[in-house]
């Protein structure tokens, strides 16, 4: 009873907070955003039939039993299952595990196996290298992937890929690993999906119409947010090229733990909260909305972490809405309602 006050005082928050910023930022900036630009709509052009999808992203589980990251994940679940209306699926961004070990990826599948909806998963660096992705492949399928799902067209690719350095170097599989565990390890460079994704994207998007809405899912962000963190993907260029016929794209990315946006030509770009820790924000300027999310209480473990759904409209426009674990968390940004 207590955890349904609780859920019905965060929604009320979130609503309120989603108008607030909706109001905010399209006076500050003069763009269409958020809630209060459904009213003016167009529906019914693409013949999408509206529906709910899902994100969680980056649990960076340990080998530990009772690590907290472990409940914050089966936490980020439980909120999703409990959403109203529920997700038609879910899409985890990556970083399941921290040093990609199979029992971490184990724990992963095993807790994410409680979601009551399908699960589509991407992997991320943390997932990767320790064994170039076996146990990952063996646990979640393909790492590239795509299919269609109620008039949109939904992407998966495998965007932390980087070129050999480990053998030149003659590194174990664990010295390759702690070398792609590091933020700012000069050793590998820039990660991109490389030119057999690329040319599977062509070939996947070849026969669509320039008006079916897209969903293209990455560990990273697609364009280049900070590079040296890499917050970057090094052949998003690429991407977008291919993907610019279509009117509408919608990039949605892991990786960064924190909340930020950007819009480059048609393709529209949201960072997803982490599960496990809120990141720093890098030392640059954002490019849209400029306000970015608070920690207003650093006491509580989970403030500045949760889960996210978009709420995908006839017209093929989405609503994304950030589902942060602690209603003292709630800022009118951490609840942006963002039309995509
Ligand atoms: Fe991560
Ligand atoms: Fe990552």
């Amino acid at each position: 009873m207590a955890d349904m006050q609780n859920q019905s005082r965060r929604q009320f928050l979130t609503f309120t907070g989603k108008v607030g910023l909706s109001a905010m930022v399209a006076k500050a900036v003069g763009i269409n955003l958020g809630m209060v630009d459904i009213v003016s709509a167009q529906t019914g052009k693409r013949g999408v039939e509206p529906f709910r999808f899902a994100i969680i992203s980056d649990a960076h589980l340990y080998s530990m039993d009772n690590h907290k990251f472990d409940q914050q994940l089966a936490d980020a679940v439980a909120q999703v299952n409990a959403m109203n209306p529920l997700p038609d699926f879910v899409l985890f961004g990556g970083d399941v595990a921290q040093n990609g070990t199979e029992d971490q990826l184990v724990k992963g599948k095993k807790i994410l196996s409680e979601l009551k909806m399908p699960l589509k998963v991407i992997p991320g660096e943390h997932d990767w290298y320790l064994d170039m992705g076996k146990a990952w492949s063996g646990l979640f399928g393909p790492e590239t992937w795509s299919f269609d799902h109620k008039g949109v067209h939904f992407i998966g690719l495998n965007g932390i890929l980087v070129e050999d350095f480990w053998t030149p170097a003659g590194m174990s599989p664990l010295e390759r690993m702690t070398v792609m565990e590091m933020l700012e390890s000069p050793i590998p460079g820039p990660w991109g999906v490389h030119a057999k994704q690329l040319e599977w994207l062509k070939k996947d998007v070849k026969d669509l119409a320039p008006d079916v809405p897209v969903v293209i899912f990455t560990h990273g962000p697609l364009w280049d947010y900070y590079p040296r963190w890499n917050f970057q993907t090094s052949d998003a260029p690429e991407i977008r090229e291919i993907l610019s016929k279509f009117a509408h794209v919608m990039s949605f990315h892991g990786h960064v733990h924190q909340t930020v946006y950007n819009k480059i030509g048609n393709m529209t770009s949201v960072g997803a909260l982490s599960t496990s820790w809120p990141w720093p924000y890098p030392p640059v300027e954002k490019p849209f909305p400029a306000s970015q999310m608070n920690r207003v209480d650093p006491s509580i473990a989970t403030d500045g972490m949760g889960t996210q759904f978009i709420d995908l409209k006839a017209d093929g426009y989405g609503i994304y809405q950030h589902n942060p674990f602690e209603e003292g968390v709630l800022t009118e940004f951490l609840a942006a309602g963002l039309k995509v």
